[in-house]
């Protein structure tokens, strides 16, 4: 299974609604996208649709990963996943499996044998047809762990500026120190960038971009619109209604595509 993680250690830069941006795409595509909210603050599942408190009392990932001998990570896992709540055909292909404040009580069991690997169990049941996008809390703790061994692709959000290029470079050197303790498959193969403005401390930001990580910077970068933050406040995605965003996230969803290998549906 493509396991993709979307991930920095700086807060705010966009990894949330670039993973709903990008599993839009997948699904257009013709592609069956399972997202994942690894983080506590559960702003994926919101924005999914789910604005109103259906999956309050459902099992979450935070329940289905619970620490214990003798789990069953993955069959909890699956029965957590619920449909997509966005409109159109190929919405039908996007599930979720929901996150929220329960995963906080998740770091604590951190000391057990195996803890990381609880993850990548629970995701064995899924189809490996099927695309995995996880998205993760700006930090480097037990949950980011995880998600990180669970993975098979990192994918990086980044404004164009200082703070969040450092997080995204402390995520890539962080895979690096940690790959063999933790058993990483995964490598940071992509970095997109969000919020870019036409000011000219984002073009220089730009540069130390393309220094830093070559080819794996992906294009285009995505500009500040207020069409993005309107439409991931309504729980749909950061796309609808702009066809030029559409086409933006269609090209780094085929970049994405295209390290996965995977092949063209439709
Ligand atoms: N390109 C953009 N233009 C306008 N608003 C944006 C853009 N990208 C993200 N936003 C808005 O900025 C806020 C932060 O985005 P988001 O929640 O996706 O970041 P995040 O990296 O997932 O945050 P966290 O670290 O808390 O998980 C959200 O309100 C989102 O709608
Ligand atoms: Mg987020």
């Amino acid at each position: 299974v493509p396991n993709v993680l979307v991930a920095n250690h700086k807060g705010g830069v966009g990894k949330t609604m670039a993973t709903t941006g990008i599993a839009a795409e997948l699904a257009k595509a013709g592609h069956y996208v399972l997202v994942v909210d690894a983080d506590p603050q559960g702003n994926l599942s919101r924005r999914m649709g789910y604005l109103d408190d259906r999956l309050v009392g459902k099992p979450t990932v935070g329940r289905a990963i619970t620490y214990g001998r003798g789990r069953r990570y993955a069959a909890e896992l699956e029965a957590c996943i619920v449909p997509c709540q966005w409109e159109g055909d190929w919405a039908d292909r996007i599930y979720l499996a929901p996150g929220g404040p329960e995963l906080e009580a998740r770091a604590a069991e951190q000391n057990y044998p195996d803890a990381w690997q609880r993850l990548r169990s629970a995701l064995s049941f899924v189809d490996p047809g099927w695309c995995v996008l996880i998205d993760t809390p700006p930090s480097m703790g037990h949950l980011m762990v995880m998600a990180l061994a669970a993975s098979d692709h990192v994918l990086t959000v980044t404004e164009p500026e200082f703070d969040s290029v450092q997080g995204a470079l402390h995520l890539r050197e962080f895979i690096e120190v940690y790959r063999d303790r933790l058993e990483l498959q995964c490598d940071l193969d992509g970095v997109i960038v969000n919020a870019a403005r036409k000011v000219a401390v984002h073009e220089v930001r730009w540069s130390d971009l393309q220094a830093h990580f070559g080819e794996k910077l992906w294009e285009p970068k995505i500009p500040l619109r207020a069409s993005i933050a309107e439409n991931q406040e309504f729980g749909i995605p950061p796309q609808t209604n702009v066809p030029a965003t559409g086409r933006m996230f269609a090209k780094l969803s085929r970049h994405l595509l295209d390290v996965m290998r995977a092949p063209a549906i439709l």
